[in-house]
C-alpha cells in the first residue's frame, strides 16, 4: 500500500520537502521571535481548507484571536470566511484552565473527530507545559504524554504543525533538545545578520520519509503570509558559501 502524501500549502516549503509529506506526519517548526512561525502555522491550517478542502484547527496560547484575525486579514488571509463555513476552528487557550491533562482538552479531541479535522496547528508547545504540569519534574514522562497526544490525533488521520519558541538559533552551532527528536519533521527559521540588516532564512533539518532539501533559503513575509524563496540563496550567507554553515 502506498503512503498517502499531503502538501503543507506553505509556498516554497512543499518544494523543499520534495513536493509533499506523508499524511499524519507531525512537524515541529522552531525559531526565534518575529521569524514568521505563527504566520506559517496559520497558513498551514488556512491553506489546508482553502486549497485542499481539509478541515483545520489552529490553537494559540500566545496571541489574542482578535489580533490574529486582524493581522492575517492585512496580509490577505480571511480566516473568518472559513470559520463561518465550519471548516476552520481557531482557539485561544486559556492556560489557567489547562492543568488536568488530556481530560481538560476533551472538547478539542471530540471536535477533531466530529468535524473530521485533517490539519492541526499548535502555537505553541507551551500548551503542553500547562496541560501536563504534574510531570514538570519528569522530562521523560512529559514527553511521553505529548507523544500520546500526537499519536491520538495521528490516529484520526490528522497532519500537524507545532511551534516551539527558541531564544536563539545559530546555524553554525546548532543546539537540539530532546523534544526536537520526537517529531517527524523539524523546520528551523532564523535571522542572519548581514551588515546592518537581518534576513529571515529557513531550512528543513529533518522530515521522515522525505528526500528533502538541506539548503538554507531566504523567506519573505507579505501577501498570503510566508513564502520560502526556493530559488535564492540568502545574501547574508553568500560570501560564506565555502564555510561550514549548517545545522547538525
Ligand atoms: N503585512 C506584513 N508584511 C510584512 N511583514 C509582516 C506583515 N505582518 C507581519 N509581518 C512580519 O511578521 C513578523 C511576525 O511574524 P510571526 O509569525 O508573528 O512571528 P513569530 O511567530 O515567529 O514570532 C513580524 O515581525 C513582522 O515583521
Ligand atoms: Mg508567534
Amino acid at each position: 500500500m502506498s503512503i498517502e502524501l499531503v502538501k503543507t500549502g506553505i509556498p516554497g516549503l512543499d518544494k523543499l520537502l520534495n513536493g509533499r509529506v506523508p499524511k499524519t506526519s507531525n512537524l515541529l517548526l522552531t525559531g526565534a521571535p518575529g521569524t514568521g512561525k505563527t504566520l506559517m502555522a496559520l497558513q498551514f491550517a488556512y491553506n489546508g481548507v482553502k486549497q485542499f478542502d481539509e478541515n483545520g484547527v489552529f490553537i494559540t496560547t500566545e496571541e489574542s484571536l482578535d489580533n490574529l484575525r486582524e493581522h492575517s486579514k492585512q496580509i490577505g488571509m480571511d480566516l473568518g470566511k472559513y470559520e463561518k463555513s465550519g471548516k476552520l476552528f481557531l482557539f485561544e487557550m486559556d492556560l489557567a484552565t489547562l492543568k488536568g491533562g488530556m481530560a481538560s482538552i476533551k472538547g478539542l479531541l471530540d471536535l477533531i473527530k466530529k468535524k473530521k479535522i485533517k490539519r492541526f496547528s499548535l502555537d505553541s508547545l507551551i500548551m503542553f507545559e500547562y496541560l501536563y504540569q504534574s510531570y514538570r519534574n519528569d522530562d521523560v514522562e512529559f514527553r511521553r504524554q505529548i507523544l500520546l497526544f500526537l499519536n491520538k490525533i495521528r490516529a484520526q488521520g490528522v497532519t500537524s504543525m507545532v511551534i516551539s519558541e527558541r531564544k536563539t538559533v545559530d546555524f553554525d552551532k546548532p543546539h537540539f533538545t530532546e523534544m526536537d527528536f520526537m517529531f517527524d519533521g523539524f523546520v528551523v527559521i532564523s535571522r542572519i545578520r548581514k551588515g546592518s540588516y537581518f534576513e529571515r532564512v529557513l531550512t528543513v533539518a529533518k522530515m521522515r520519509g522525505v528526500d528533502h532539501s538541506l539548503d538554507i533559503h531566504p523567506i519573505k513575509i507579505g501577501k498570503g503570509g510566508v513564502t520560502i524563496l526556493t530559488d535564492q540563496t540568502p545574501f547574508s550567507l553568500a560570501d560564506k558559501e565555502d564555510d561550514e554553515v549548517g545545522l547538525g
